[in-house]
C-alpha cells in the first residue's frame, strides 16, 4: 500500500470541484450508508432535480470553519484498499486565494479543475502558480464537463496544450491531464466508455498510484523545536516534528542558532522509546550534554543551514490592506516568530505570465519578491532545500491576521558581513554620567493638535529640572534627514522608522528624546515601540480634528480642503487613534501650562 496522499482541489466557482470529490468518494464506496441516504434525501430538494448532488457531500464540511487562517478550508479523510487520502477543499473565488494557499502549503498534489467549455482561464493560471509557489510538485488537471463538449478529443488536447505551456518552467515533477465528467462519473473511478482515446488511468486510480516521495527524504535531519519538556530534574527533552531526514540514538546533532554539538542519548517517537525517528514523526530528543536550546531553535545534522537576519522571499500578499515597504510584521518560520520588516519590494510577479513587474506597493492576491529583515537572527533554509525552514508567514501586528505566506529564496549575505561592534562606553555609562534615565517621549496627533508646542514646553520644563534632552520635530527633520520623504503612506512609514532609529541612538547617548510627528499609523507606532524598547512613552495629543482645523496655524487645512494638498492627515489621509498610549492629553481643554504640568507629572513615573 502506498503512503498517505495529501492533496487539494482548486477551481473556479461552478467548475464542479465538490461534485468531483463527492463523486469519487461515492463511487469508491467510501461513504457510510447513512451518509449516502442523507445525500439522496438532500438531493431531492437540491439543484439536480432528484439525482444525487455529490457536491452536498463536501459543502457540508464547509461548516468545519476554524478561526484565523484556515477559514473555509474543508479537510476530508478517506481510505481505499490502496491508499489513504486527506483532501483540502478550498473555495474557488478569488477572494479566497488565502485559503487556497493555506491548503496548498500542506499538500503534495493539487487537482486543478477547468471547465471544458471554457478551457484554461486566469484563475487556472493563478491556481497553478500558487500551488507551485507553495511547494506542490505534482499537478493533475481535471478537464471537467467533458459531456458538455461531447467528449471532443481535439478540444481536450487544446486545453492540455494550453496548460502544459502555461506550467512550462514551473518546478514540477509530474503533470497528468484527465478528461472527466464529475456529474456523470466519466474517468472518476472507472475508465469511461466515452473517452476511449484517453489511455491513462482515471482520476482515483491515478491518485492511488502517483508517487510523490520527495527526493530529499535522504536529507540531513532537521527538527524545529516546538517545546522543551522537563518532567523532572534528570530529563530534558526537545520535542518537535522531524521535518527532514532521520535521527538515531548516537547521532551527533548541531543546535541552532547556538551552534553547539551533542549526541542523541535517547529518543521517543510519540511516547514510545525508539532507536530512530523519521521524517514526519513527532519525536522527543534527549541529548548527552547541556545545550542552549529553546522553542523556535533547530536541531539538525546539516552544516549548511542559515542563521542570519535578512533574506529574500517570494510572498503571496493576502491582506486587504496593501503591503508597504518599511512596515513591520511578525515573521514566522518553522516554530519561530520574530518581528521583521519588509525592507524593499524587488518586483511583483505577474500571476499570468510569470514576468517581473516593478512595484512600490502590493495589493491583495499579488505575488511579490521582497527583502525581509528580522529583529534578530533566525534559523532558516531555502524552501527548495527544506519546506519547514523555508516557508514563512507574515502576521499583522495589529490585527493578528496572516497577511502573507511565502517561501524563502536565499539569505542576504550582507547581514552576515556587518557585525555589531561592542564599545567600551556603554549606554549605561553615558546615562549615568548625565544622571538620568533615557526616555523617548513620542508625541502623536493630528497636524495642529499642539504636539510641537507641548513638546517644546515639556522640554523646557525638563531642562530646567537639570535633564539633558533633544527634540525631534516633524517639520524640522523633514528639512534635513528626511528631506527626500513626502506624505504618501510608504514615505510616512520610512519617516517614522528613521525617527525611531534616531530616537534610539539619542537614548543610547543618554538623552531624553522628545519626538513630535503625526505618526498616523498604529503599526508604525508599534514598530517605533519595538525599536526604541522600554524607553518608549507614547503621548497621544487627542485634540479633535474640528479644533485643529479651527486653529489652522499653518493654513494647511484650508489648502487641504481646497484640494491643494494631497494626502493630508485627517482630511484625505487617515489618522489611526492610538490603541494604548501611556499618556493622553486634549489640548483644547487646558491651557498650555496646565497641559505641560499634566504631562510632566505623568512622565515622572517613567523617569525614576
Ligand atoms: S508623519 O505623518 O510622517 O508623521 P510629520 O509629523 O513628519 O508627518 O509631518 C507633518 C507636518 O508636515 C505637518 O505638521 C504639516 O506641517 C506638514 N504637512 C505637509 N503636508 C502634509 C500632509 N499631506 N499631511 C500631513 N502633514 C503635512
Amino acid at each position: 500500500m502506498k503512503g498517505l496522499l495529501k492533496f487539494i482541489t482548486c477551481g473556479s466557482v461552478d467548475d464542479g470541484k465538490s461534485t468531483l470529490i463527492g463523486h469519487m468518494l461515492y463511487d469508491a464506496k467510501l461513504l457510510f450508508a447513512d451518509q449516502e441516504k442523507a445525500l439522496e434525501l438532500d438531493s431531492k430538494v437540491g439543484s439536480r432535480g432528484g439525482e444525487i448532488d455529490y457536491s452536498l457531500l463536501l459543502d457540508g464540511l464547509m461548516a468545519e470553519r476554524e478561526q484565523g487562517i484556515t477559514i473555509d478550508v474543508a479537510y476530508r479523510y478517506f481510505t481505499t484498499d490502496n491508499r489513504s487520502f486527506i483532501v483540502a477543499d478550498t473555495p474557488g473565488h478569488e477572494e479566497y486565494t488565502r485559503n487556497m494557499a493555506v491548503g496548498a502549503s500542506f499538500a503534495d498534489l493539487a487537482i486543478i479543475l477547468v471547465d471544458a467549455t471554457k478551457g484554461v482561464i486566469t484563475q487556472t493560471k493563478r491556481h497553478a502558480r500558487i500551488c507551485s509557489l507553495m511547494g506542490i510538485r505534482h499537478l493533475v488537471l481535471a478537464v471537467n464537463k467533458m459531456d458538455l463538449i461531447d467528449f471532443d478529443q481535439n478540444r481536450f488536447e487544446e486545453i492540455k496544450k494550453d496548460f502544459m505551456q502555461m506550467t512550462h518552467g514551473f518546478n514540477l515533477e509530474s503533470i497528468q491531464v484527465i478528461p472527466v465528467s464529475a456529474t456523470e462519473g466519466d474517468n472518476i473511478t472507472k475508465k469511461s466508455e466515452n473517452t476511449l482515446w484517453y489511455k491513462d488511468l482515471p482520476l482515483l486510480p491515478y491518485l492511488e498510484n502517483v508517487d510523490v516521495t520527495k527526493e530529499n527524504e535522504q536529507d540531513h535531519f532537521v527538527m524545529p523545536v516546538q517545546r522543551v519538556s522537563r518532567p523532572n530534574h534528570s530529563f530534558r527533552g526537545f520535542q518537535g516534528q522531524v521535518e527532514a531526514g532521520t535521527v538515531s540514538v548516537g547521532d551527533e546533532v548541531i543546535t541552532l542558532p547556538s551552534n553547539e554539538r551533542a549526541k542523541v542519548k535517547s529518543l521517543l517517537v510519540g511516547d514510545q522509546e525508539s532507536d530512530k525517528g523519521v521524517n514526519g514523526q513527532p519525536v522527543t530528543v534527549q541529548l548527552d550534554r547541556e545545550v542552549d536550546v529553546s522553542r523556535g531553535n533547530v536541531l539538525t545534522t546539516s552544516e549548511n543551514i542559515n542563521v542570519t537576519d535578512m533574506f529574500t522571499a517570494t510572498i503571496l500578499w493576502m491582506d486587504d490592506t496593501k503591503l508597504v515597504p518599511g512596515r513591520n510584521y511578525l515573521v514566522k518560520v518553522g516554530t519561530k516568530v520574530l518581528p521583521g520588516t519588509v525592507m524593499s519590494i524587488k518586483h511583483k510577479i505577474d500571476i499570468n505570465t510569470g514576468k517581473q513587474v516593478p512595484a512600490e506597493q502590493v495589493y491583495k492576491n499579488e505575488l511579490v519578491e521582497c527583502d525581509i529583515s528580522l529583529s534578530e537572527n533566525m534559523v532558516f533554509d531555502k524552501f527548495e532545500n527544506n519546506e519547514a525552514l523555508g516557508g514563512l508567514i507574515l502576521i499583522d501586528r495589529v490585527t493578528n491576521m496572516t497577511s502573507a505566506c511565502g517561501v524563502i529564496e536565499h539569505d542576504l549575505r550582507r547581514s552576515t558581513n556587518v557585525k555589531w561592534q561592542e564599545t567600551d562606553i556603554t549606554r549605561e555609562i553615558r546615562s549615568q554620567q548625565k544622571g538620568q534615565k533615557p526616555l523617548t517621549l513620542w508625541f502623536t496627533g493630528l497636524s495642529g493638535s499642539g504636539k510641537s508646542t507641548l513638546a517644546n514646553a515639556v522640554e523646557k520644563r525638563l531642562v530646567s529640572m537639570g535633564h539633558h534632552t533633544m527634540l525631534l520635530d516633524g517639520d524640522n527633520v523633514r528639512h534635513g534627514l528626511n528631506k527626500n520623504l513626502g506624505f504618501k503612506e510608504n514615505d510616512r512609514v520610512e519617516n517614522i522608522r528613521r525617527i525611531s532609529e534616531v530616537a534610539k541612538l539619542m537614548n543610547d547617548a543618554g538623552l531624553i528624546t522628545l519626538t513630535s510627528f503625526i505618526s498616523p499609523y498604529e503599526s508604525d507606532r508599534q514598530n517605533a515601540r519595538e525599536i526604541i524598547g522600554e524607553e518608549y512613552v507614547e503621548i497621544y495629543v487627542s485634540t479633535p480634528l474640528e479644533e485643529c482645523e479651527k486653529r489652522d496655524v499653518k493654513g494647511l487645512y484650508k489648502k487641504a480642503r481646497a484640494g491643494e494638498i494631497p494626502n493630508f492627515t485627517g482630511i484625505s489621509s487617515p489618522y489611526e487613534t492610538p490603541v494604548d498610549p501611556e499618556i493622553e492629553i486634549d489640548t483644547s481643554r487646558y491651557s498650555l501650562d496646565e497641559a505641560t504640568d499634566y504631562v510632566v507629572d505623568q512622565i515622572m513615573k517613567y523617569l525614576d
